[in-house]
């Protein structure tokens, strides 16, 4: 109770500060919450924002996954003009920030106790040098699949819970005569199908393969079934996959044109905002093999290095906003991922957000939370494009077997690094 008061008489002090020394100017957000789902959610902090009079200006870098506006980023800063916060991933975040690009949290998080409630694997890429560098919004996980109910019904009822069993839903969902896998061909779509088959393997062959970056398991035999399964759910999709967008193979499934889809939770937001309910239209499952495990990669705006105390205050003001507590219950409920906080109630959740939050705590807590490779928890970004490069390669059918998908993956990375 007195550490909750000094909290509070700290956060009163540091709001007072911030008000008497500099009226906070608007923010300039990049980020690529574009599709619908993540537009609402977008409008949930836009909203939060303006209840604290901290103003808004937009710019959305469409593409999913973020490579787009990680490109408009550094043209940005090239040209001396960095925008006030950044959605980041993981080790992007890190990269920045040995650049000497980003600013200095640490007295908002000292006054709100951060470092109490945020996550030490968030805390990984939020702090650079001891220093908080970011404000983590979220914690998504991509080792899911998201399944249309009566396309599952119409395959026998019963959600796969292995490698075999997913294959025997996704062929009665073909002989059923849908789309059994709906996939938008794109290198990080492919890659956030991979990060479930691997972790669907083992934590243990993920972590070696992706984390330690281990050329014994990029290269070898469980790395070469890895690609064969990668192979085998190319069979699965449509003829219009190369190139969609990763929400309008949401959308397939969510009109039941598709059985499935393998994709982070954000894909639950396009559900929810197309007013489906889970368990009673769609069914939300880790990918068979992962159960107990989690890929995980949190959203966090990353505060630039930027001139004028009123900016600067606007960065604290929002970073601050953001780790509220009701602030993360409202806005990743809406989100399709879960709280960047361990203190949050998960009453407000729908059944796939307490899953994710159960099962986060759990892969926490037995060791197997692991970084997503597709979203740049795992390596940085230039063994991150490295490895993308061979998966979509082996997904186009460019190699003769998975074993010789997986030589490629061992000296793809080793050259990267
Ligand atoms: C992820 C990001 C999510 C979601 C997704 C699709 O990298 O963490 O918040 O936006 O891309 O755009």
């Amino acid at each position: 109770m007195k550490s909750m008061m000094k909290g509070f008489a700290s956060a009163m002090a540091l709001t007072v500060g911030l008000t008497a020394h500099a009226q906070a100017a608007d923010v300039e957000v990049l980020h690529w919450w574009t599709s619908g789902g993540e537009a609402a959610a977008l409008n949930v902090l836009k909203e939060d924002l303006a209840t604290k009079s901290i103003g808004w200006v937009d710019m959305p870098v469409a593409g999913g996954g973020g490579e787009a506006a990680m490109t408009a980023l550094r043209a940005r800063v090239t040209a001396g003009d960095p925008p006030t916060a950044v959605q980041m991933l993981g080790f992007d975040i890190q990269d920045w920030a040995a650049e000497g690009a980003l600013g200095n949290l640490d007295d908002v998080a000292a006054a709100e106790g951060w470092d109490a409630v945020i996550p030490e694997a968030l805390q990984r890429f939020s702090k650079y040098d001891g220093h908080w560098i970011a404000a983590p919004v979220n914690v998504h996980s991509t080792n899911w699949v998201w399944i249309n109910k009566a396309a599952l019904d119409a395959a026998g009822g019963k959600a796969p819970e292995t490698w075999e069993e997913l294959v025997a839903v996704l062929d009665a969902m073909k002989a059923n005569g849908i789309t059994p896998l709906g996939h938008g061909g794109q290198p990080w779509q492919d890659a956030t199908v991979f990060d479930g088959i691997v972790l669907g393997m083992g934590t243990d062959f993920y972590k070696a393969a992706f984390i330690d970056l281990d050329p014994a398991a990029l290269g070898g035999e469980q790395m070469a079934e890895a690609f064969n399964r990668l192979m085998k759910l190319r069979t699965y999709v449509d003829d219009n996959f190369s190139g969609r967008d990763w929400n309008l193979a949401s959308a397939m499934v969510i009109n039941g044109e598709a059985g499935m889809q393998m994709m982070g939770d954000w894909a639950k937001g396009e559900f929810l905002k197309a007013g489906k309910v889970p368990g009673a239209d769609f069914v939300c499952i880790r990918f068979p093999g992962s159960q107990g495990a989690v890929t995980f990669n949190s959203d966090q705006f990353a505060m630039f290095n930027v001139t004028g105390d009123d900016k600067i205050a606007a960065q604290k003001a929002m970073a601050s906003a953001i780790e509220s507590p009701t602030f993360q219950s409202a806005f990743n409920v809406v989100k399709g991922s879960v709280p960047a906080r361990t203190d949050v109630s998960n009453e407000a959740f729908d059944d796939c957000g307490k899953k994710g939050m159960a099962d986060l705590a759990e892969a926490a807590g037995s060791g197997k939370l692991m970084g997503s490779m597709a979203h740049g928890h795992a390596a940085p970004a230039a063994v991150k494009n490295a490895t993308y490069d061979v998966i979509t390669a082996a997904f186009n059918g460019e190699y003769a077997d998975g074993a010789a998908a997986a030589a490629a993956l061992a000296e793809a990375v080793a050259a990267a690094q």
